[in-house]
């Protein structure tokens, strides 16, 4: 495969991120790291499979970063100027539309400027598309942040083969219709010729949705648009590099490196993990809350028990990402001060991003891995630990708004806004007959071990009508 850049290409994928964040400290030093969430740990193993090219934005406002190879692909930084990450990034994507798509766990902003900034990006992402792409090549937009680029694609580039692939929730129409802005990203997702989603659920909300636009049809997973195209509406639930991580979680580096963790845990019987972005739907303080209890009561004795929680910063300019960080720094401490030693903390919270071979070590000491967003598009984080097992005595508590819970029928299910409901989970869960685990854990690693990342791409590739 070429080492250089190519001036055209016939695979594209195009996401807000870039699988890779550029850094650059006080000295003025460049450093890149690996981006955060999903989206990433999902497309990186696809991309280095299939080469192409990745359109995204770098991380770093105000800067222009010449293209680069990286891992068998082409990689094309857009620039966003520090007002636009403000405006489409911080504002619309993830104050407008992650909540508005998140069940409106808390209250979505409506600002008109938003709504132009988020248009004028998507255009340049489209723009920068339409110049990488070879005659007839296949575009392959990514996520809320880029709504409106299969439209805009469309107008520039005809040719193409468009797909897009949302990556969390899509909201019932009761939830959609506030905002002011519904017609046009409808319009935008219908520039596509296949609109993917995590459950059958949110393709019928967007189905239903499409019916109700002037001049579209749309039933069975098919709307048909006033200039006579058929766009395929259809759930891809969406996974992991199942054998990567258990080949990485059971290598010796990791092995070591999990012996260790144990050690500086303070060996003890049992470890409950979680991590997550530290983002408002993925239930921390619903979490924390429930495990603080059980050690407050007793049930949960800290010179046995460790739980060792790991969150990600992210978004941390929107203020509702500051208040969840200040809220579950305090909730730990509150925790921490009634239950536990100096030497024996209950709760191990580390506000961090570790690299992918100390979070393998971390899934292969966790005995009991909890995973309770109040709405999650997918959760990967629950694949991966399931991948990363190589022993059966384990046990997964799962929230029952995961899309993940869809396929995982085996793990503790819990409805994360019962608190006690999830204590008593758990309680089950930690003493639950080793039998029953294995066969849980079993049955969940064929699931996640038959559907892998490679199947996900290939069934969208396929319906897309260029695997
Ligand atoms: P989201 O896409 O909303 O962040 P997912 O659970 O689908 O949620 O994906 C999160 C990804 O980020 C997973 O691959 C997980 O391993 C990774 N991740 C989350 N928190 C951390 C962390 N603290 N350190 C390293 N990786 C993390
Ligand atoms: O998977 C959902 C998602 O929002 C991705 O689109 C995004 O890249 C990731 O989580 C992390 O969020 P951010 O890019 O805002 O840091």
């Amino acid at each position: 495969m070429s080492e250089t850049v190519q001036d055209k290409v016939d695979f594209l994928v195009v996401a807000n991120r870039l699988p890779v964040d550029r850094k650059v400290d006080d000295d003025g030093n460049v450093s890149w790291k690996s981006s955060p969430g999903g989206l990433v740990t999902a497309l990186e193993p696809v991309m280095q499979r299939k080469g192409g090219a990745w359109i995204g934005w770098h991380g770093a406002p105000d800067e222009v970063v010449a293209p680069f190879h990286h891992d068998g692909y082409d990689i094309h930084p857009v620039p966003l100027s520090a007002q636009e990450v403000e405006e489409y990034y911080e504002g619309f994507a993830n104050a407008t539309l992650w909540p508005l798509y998140h069940d409106c766990i808390v209250e979505p902003v409506f600002h008109r400027e938003w709504w132009d900034a988020y248009q004028k990006v998507n255009k340049r992402f489209a723009e920068q598309a339409a110049e990488q792409a070879s005659t007839g090549a296949t575009v392959w937009v990514q996520d809320y942040q880029l709504n409106l680029v299969p439209k805009y694609l469309r107008e520039m580039r005809p040719d193409l083969r468009i797909g897009f692939f949302l990556h969390i929730p899509f909201p019932p129409i009761e939830l959609y219709s506030r905002l002011p802005w519904r017609e046009e990203l409808v319009e935008g997702l219908l520039g596509a010729d296949l609109v993917g989603f995590q459950t059958p659920g949110a393709a019928a909300n967007f189905q239903r949705l499409a019916k109700h636009r002037p001049g579209v049809t749309a039933a069975r997973g098919r709307a048909r648009t006033p200039d006579g195209r058929t766009v395929v509406i259809h759930d891809f639930p969406i996974s992991i590099d199942s054998r990567g991580f258990h080949e990485l979680a059971t290598s010796e580096k990791v092995q070591a490196e999990a012996a260790k963790l144990r050690e500086d845990l303070g060996n003890p019987e049992t470890i409950i993990f979680g991590v997550d972005r530290l983002d408002y739907t993925k239930g921390l303080h619903q979490r924390i809350r429930a495990v603080g209890e059980l050690f407050k009561e007793g049930k949960l004795d800290p010179h046995e028990v460790v739980f060792l929680q790991l969150a990600t910063p992210s978004r941390e300019r929107v203020e509702e990402y500051r208040i969840l960080r200040d809220d579950i720094n305090l909730l730990v401490g509150q925790i921490n001060s009634k239950v536990g030693t100096i030497a024996n903390r209950a709760v191990v919270y580390r506000n961090e991003s570790v690299p992918r071979e100390v979070l393998a070590a971390m899934y292969q000491v966790a005995d009991l891995m909890l995973v309770t967003p109040v709405r999650d598009g997918m959760n990967l984080v629950a694949k991966e630990y399931i991948a990363c097992r190589s022993n059966d005595d384990s046990a997964l508590v799962l929230s029952e708004f995961a899309g993940a819970a869809r396929e995982l029928k085996q793990a503790y299910m819990v409805n994360p806004y019962d608190i006690d409901g999830m204590k008593a989970t758990i309680m089950k869960a930690l003493a639950e007959s080793p039998k029953v685990k294995a066969r849980k854990m079993r049955s969940m690693r064929r699931q996640v071990f038959d559907k892998t990342i490679d199947v996900w791409a290939n069934s969208f590739l396929e319906e897309l009508g260029v695997a």
